[in-house]
């Protein structure tokens, strides 16, 4: 290490830091989480519309919980029979509807 002393990758550290953290959504129930679900979600996820699992229901949430969390993340963003792509709301990122998605499920277990 002929005495190198700055320290240049510090720099790419910090950025990575920085772009991890925003990628950081799961794991911890963002608060984003709940509003996209309260925005885009609640409308059929609150009363069970067209089957939809309701939010708390676990008897309901516990087989598709089975399937594991990639497959949910999976239907929410792609759709699955009565659930429409994103919950029907295309400007949603992925991530908005994975965090919310991550927010139903941690309210059913
Ligand atoms: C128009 C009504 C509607 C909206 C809005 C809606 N859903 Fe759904 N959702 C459904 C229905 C119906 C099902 C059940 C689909 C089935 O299993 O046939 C479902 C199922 C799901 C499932 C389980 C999928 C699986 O693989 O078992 C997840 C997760 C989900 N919705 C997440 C969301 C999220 C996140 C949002 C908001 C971004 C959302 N939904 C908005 C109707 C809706």
């Amino acid at each position: 290490m002929k005495g190198s002393r700055g320290h240049p990758p510090v720099r790419n550290v910090l950025l990575m830091g920085t772009v991890l953290g925003a990628l950081t959504f799961s794991g911890s129930v963002a608060a984003d989480g709940e509003a996209t679900y309260n925005s885009a979600c609640v409308v059929c996820h609150a009363a069970g519309v067209a089957g939809a699992p309701m939010l708390g229901d676990k008897a309901a949430w516990a087989a598709r919980i089975a399937k594991g969390k990639d497959s949910l993340y999976q239907s929410s963003l792609k759709g699955l029979n009565a659930m429409p792509p994103k919950g029907g709301n295309a400007s949603l990122s992925d991530a908005d509807v994975q965090a919310a998605v991550d927010y139903m499920i941690s309210k059913a277990q």
